[in-house]
């Protein structure tokens, strides 16, 4: 072989594997034999993940002897069932995941913790409720397993992943005209070119996220499938930001040879379209009406307040903290409390 050829083979095996992550990989079927229904892992960074994904020790559990919280603070709206021990010991945990730097100042004048004179009190007596909420509610998604401050804060004052809606991109005197939301890799569309912003019309508002029709020929039909190709790429980078947040592929919801099936996907897709309108839920009737609450800092740049995905809960893991069951351990936090 001539010493060219040598060397562009060469260079075509780098390329080649370069593209590919080294063995071992392991294949988890998913589905029926022959559907191509099944998830293809790297142990290494399931490994690096199962680090990350540590739910932290619950706190010791407090007495419910003794008088009640209501009766001897001055300014308990939604925890005043709790004995002082447990109302204690509630505030030291979300100190733990919220703000383990900054402590009960935090959210408090130190110098007398019934005023509400921080933002971040206000905020977080709504995220109580809006806790609580997910957990009485939403059994259809979160199950057993439920949720805690840390399933999202993770000992973080923000969430680490939020969205805001994008600042407004266009080209400016070109022929390529209007950038329709679209060609800019960012990760909520999985670096792709899709559309980049899947959560305004799907995660607050509640556009139609389904585009197969049962009939082909849009137009002639009266039932005909009217949803267009510019909508569907809507509906994929949605798909990509889901598959992405729980780090896996589409096969873990869908038999891919009839993406609208319900009897051929899995029952994950039905636990997917609870969560799609929990998300909706959160966003709409606990963190949207903050907005005034929040110092212009923490805002977007289009005024709104950062707001949940699926990654705010699950951060790469098909469940979030790969289903550590933590909220149990807080009561407080399961049913939504008496005004
Ligand atoms: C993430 C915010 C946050 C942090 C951090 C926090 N708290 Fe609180 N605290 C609250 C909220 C919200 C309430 C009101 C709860 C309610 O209305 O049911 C509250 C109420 C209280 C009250 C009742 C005061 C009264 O008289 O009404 C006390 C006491 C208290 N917290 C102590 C603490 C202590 C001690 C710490 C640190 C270990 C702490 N808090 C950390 C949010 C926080
Ligand atoms: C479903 C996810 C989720 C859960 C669960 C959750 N939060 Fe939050 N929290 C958020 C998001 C998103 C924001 C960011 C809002 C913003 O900055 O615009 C936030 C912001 C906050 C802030 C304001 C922080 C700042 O510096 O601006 C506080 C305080 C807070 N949360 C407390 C809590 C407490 C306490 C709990 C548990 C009772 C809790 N959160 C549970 C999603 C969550
Ligand atoms: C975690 C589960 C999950 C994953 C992963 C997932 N999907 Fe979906 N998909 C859903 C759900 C749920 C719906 C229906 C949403 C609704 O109706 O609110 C849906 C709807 C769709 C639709 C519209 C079907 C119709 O009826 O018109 C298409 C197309 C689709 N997904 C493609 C994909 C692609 C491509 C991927 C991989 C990039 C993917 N999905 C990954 C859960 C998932
Ligand atoms: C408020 C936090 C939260 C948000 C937001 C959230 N999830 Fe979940 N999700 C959970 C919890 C907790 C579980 C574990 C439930 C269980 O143990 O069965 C879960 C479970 C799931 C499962 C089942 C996994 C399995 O293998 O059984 C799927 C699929 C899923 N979520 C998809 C999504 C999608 C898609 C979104 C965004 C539209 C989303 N989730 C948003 C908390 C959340």
């Amino acid at each position: 072989m001539k010493l060219f050829s040598k060397i562009a083979l060469m260079l075509a095996a780098v390329v080649t594997l370069s593209a590919c992550e080294r063995p071992p990989i392991v294949t988890v079927q998913t589905g029926y034999r022959g559907t191509g229904m099944e998830q293809v892992y790297n142990p290494r960074t399931l490994a690096k993940e199962a680090a990350l994904n540590q739910a932290p020790a619950p706190a010791p559990e407090a007495s419910p002897d003794g008088p009640k919280a209501s009766l001897v603070y001055q300014n308990v709206q939604v925890l005043g069932d709790l004995s002082v021990g447990q109302f204690v010991r509630h505030m030291t945990s979300i100190t733990e995941w919220v703000a383990p730097k900054e402590g009960c100042a935090y959210c408090h004048n130190v110098q007398n913790f019934a005023e509400d004179s921080k933002y971040t009190k206000i905020v977080a007596r709504r995220m109580i409720q809006m806790t609580q909420k997910v957990n009485q509610d939403w059994k259809t998604h979160v199950a057993d397993t439920g949720v805690t401050c840390y399933t999202c804060h993770r000992g973080n004052n923000i969430p680490q992943q939020v969205w805001m809606a994008p600042k407004d991109r266009k080209y400016v005197n070109s022929l390529l005209g209007d950038l329709a939301g679209q060609n800019i890799a960012t990760k909520a569309a999985g670096l792709s070119s899709l559309p980049f912003d899947p959560f305004t019309p799907y995660l607050k508002d509640a556009l139609p996220i389904r585009v197969n029709g049962n009939e082909a020929m849009a137009g002639v039909s009266s039932n005909a499938n009217r949803a267009s190709l510019k909508q569907t790429e809507w509906t994929y980078s949605l798909m990509m930001h889901m598959s992405d947040s729980l780090g896996v592929n589409c096969t873990y919801c869908h038999n891919t040879r009839a993406f609208q099936s319900w009897e051929e996907s899995r029952p994950q897709r039905v636990t997917s379209w609870y969560g799609i309108r929990m998300a909706r839920e959160i966003n709409n009737d606990y963190i949207v009406p903050l907005t005034d609450q929040f110092p212009a800092s923490r805002l977007g740049p289009k005024g709104d307040v950062a707001k949940v995905n699926c990654s705010t809960c699950h951060q790469g893991a098909f469940k979030p903290l790969y289903g550590a069951q933590m909220a149990k351990h807080y009561p407080e936090l399961q049913t939504v409390s008496k005004p």
